[in-house]
Order: C-alpha cells, then sequence, then structure tokens
C-alpha cells in the first residue's frame, strides 16, 4: 500500500538516495530542502521517475526553530495524515556553527529541530505510524550547556553530543507513544557513507549511499520495524543494538527532553 513519506533534506546524500527509492516504490513523498533551487531540481527529477507517484516539496531552515514551526503547519494545513516522517536532515561542519538563536548548529539542526517536527507533527500519525530519526556512531555525553548554546565545541564533538541526544529523545518520546502513537526509531544508517558530509568531513570517499537508503527504507516500511518503541538500529553491526548507555538511561533521556523544551520555548517565544 502506497505510503505518506515526509523526508528532510531529501536534496542531497542519504536522503535523496532514500527518496529516490520511495518515490520508485509509489509512494507520495512529501520532500524538504532548504535550497529553492535544488529542491525544485530535485523535485522534477523524481517526478520523471517512473513509477511516480505524488510529490511536494517543502523549503525550511532547520536551524531556525520558527521557520520550522511555520513548515510544520504548512504540511498540516495540507495534510490530515502522515504515515512516516524521516529526520535526516544533518550538519557536521560548519564554518560559523553559532545560529541567529544563539544555538550550535549541530544541536539545532540534529537534535532540536527534529524532535520540534516530530512533536508538531504527532497528531497526523496513527499508532501504525513511525519517525525514523538518523543517528550516528559518534555519539558522546551531552553537554547540557553547550545544547543550549552556552558554550562552544569542536565540530567532532558537537556532531557526537547532537547524535546521542537524538536518541536519547527518540528513546523517550518512543517509550512515551508506545502502543498509541508512532514507533520512534533512532537509526545509525552505518558510517562513512559518501555523502557531501563524509566528503568534506573526512576527505574520503566513502561507502555507497544505497546502504543507507535501503535501512532507512527498511525502518520506514518493513514489518522487522513495526511497533519498535524508542529501539536503537546500528546498521554497521545490521540489527537493534545498544546505544550509548546514557542514551537507556531513563533520567538523562528525560533531562534531555526537559533541557530541548527550555530551549524551544525560550527561542520560540
Ligand atoms: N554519511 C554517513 O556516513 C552518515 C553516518 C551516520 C549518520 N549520518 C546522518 O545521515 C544524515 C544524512 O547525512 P548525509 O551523510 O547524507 O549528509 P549530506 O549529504 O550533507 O546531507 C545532509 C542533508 O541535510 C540538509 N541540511 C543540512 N543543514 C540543513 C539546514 N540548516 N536546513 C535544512 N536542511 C539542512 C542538507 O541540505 P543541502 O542539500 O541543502 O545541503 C542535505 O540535504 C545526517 O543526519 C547525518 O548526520 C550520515
Amino acid at each position: 500500500m502506497s505510503k505518506k513519506i515526509l523526508i528532510t533534506g531529501a536534496t542531497d546524500g542519504i536522503g535523496l538516495e532514500t527518496a529516490g527509492m520511495l518515490v520508485s516504490m509509489g509512494h507520495t513523498l512529501l520532500l524538504h530542502g532548504r535550497n529553492p533551487e535544488k529542491l525544485e531540481k530535485v523535485k522534477k527529477t523524481l517526478a520523471a521517475l517512473p513509477n511516480a507517484g505524488g510529490i511536494e516539496a517543502y523549503r525550511s531552515d532547520l536551524s531556525r526553530p520558527a521557520d520550522v514551526s511555520a513548515f510544520a503547519s504548512a504540511v498540516m494545513e495540507k495534510h490530515r495524515t502522515l504515515d512516516v516522517l524521516i529526520n535526516n536532515a544533518g550538519v557536521y561542519g560548519a564554518a560559523n556553527p553559532v545560529t541567529p538563536e544563539g544555538l550550535d548548529v549541530r544541536f539545532a539542526v540534529n537534535t532540536v529541530v527534529p524532535y520540534l517536527l516530530a512533536k508538531r507533527l504527532l497528531p497526523l500519525f496513527g499508532s501504525s505510524g513511525r519517525i525514523v530519526n538518523l543517528s550516528s556512531a559518534a555519539q558522546a555525553p551531552v553537554d547540557l550547556r553547550a545544547l543550549a548554546g552556552r558554550v562552544g565545541l569542536s565540530d567532532d564533538a558537537a556532531y557526537a553530543q547532537s547524535k546521542l541526544a537524538l536518541t536519547m529523545w527518540s528513546r523517550r518520546m518512543g517509550l512515551a507513544l508506545e502502543g498509541r502513537g508512532p514507533a520512534v526509531i533512532a537509526v545509525n544508517p552505518a558510517s562513512l557513507l559518501g555523502s557531501k558530509m563524509v566528503k568534506e568531513a573526512f576527505g574520503i570517499a566513502g561507502k555507497d549511499l544505497r546502504i543507507g537508503a535501503e535501512i532507512l527504507c527498511r525502518a520506514a516500511l518493513s514489518a522487522e520495524f513495526a511497533g519498535v518503541a524508542g529501539l536503537y538500529f546500528d546498521n554497521d553491526s545490521g540489527r537493534f543494538a545498544s546505544p550509548h548507555p546514557d542514551g537507556i538511561d531513563a533520567g538523562k533521556c528525560e533531562e534531555i527532553v526537559r533541557a530541548i523544551e527550555a530551549i524551544l520555548t525560550e527561542k520560540l517565544e
């Protein structure tokens, strides 16, 4: 059956590859991008694929929570239901890592905004829905001051902390919704896949992007991921696995959610 799937960061890398696979399967795609020309070009390319179903495009800068609120409202105005949200957009290196709201761009794009999007779109999901969040093998204990933009970090540290923070809110939200809302799953798509992020950060060609796209399609659609509440799938080992120990610490996960909520209250006022 055709599903309605929203994927962020669909204009490059793993997101673009995943969007292409999903479109070719006949699913309805809500594509997100930040660059209007790139987004329009991707929409046209995907619409020309055999078997393409409906495709819509939404533009939003995911480093700006207020912009994302408007993005979520635009989706909700057009749609009463959504089957899958793939929070794929992410950032590693940044020349200027501080956003206009004073957040580190890694925490904004990789942690806070995916939470905001999931929370805002929650009313569209039934209990068979799925929220797939792009985690990483890079995970490090979260400095709450850095999450709130009060101290700066290296690219490495900000990225690894932002990905563990995302894995932690995924667990908290997934367990809270168990049996009555969408499955919330954090997925490491495999390490060092050959996207522009990996090429720019590590100067290597990287592995086939299809490895990441295939696991995201499985997480979005296949029965093995149905009803999975707050689990972490590690595609380096090809199985559900334990994230960093903080990622399954209920108290710490709760603390991360509280910190994100406080940031959103402050930044969206
Ligand atoms: N590649 C890997 O080995 C690997 C491993 C583990 C996890 N991941 C995760 O996989 C996801 C996809 O990454 P990728 O490797 O495919 O990297 P990528 O090619 O750099 O793609 C990142 C996507 O995010 C979008 N994006 C970045 N900042 C944004 C912002 N402020 N607002 C809106 N969109 C923004 C980019 O938009 P543009 O197209 O406009 O640049 C792009 O579409 C990320 O969450 C990443 O952390 C990747």
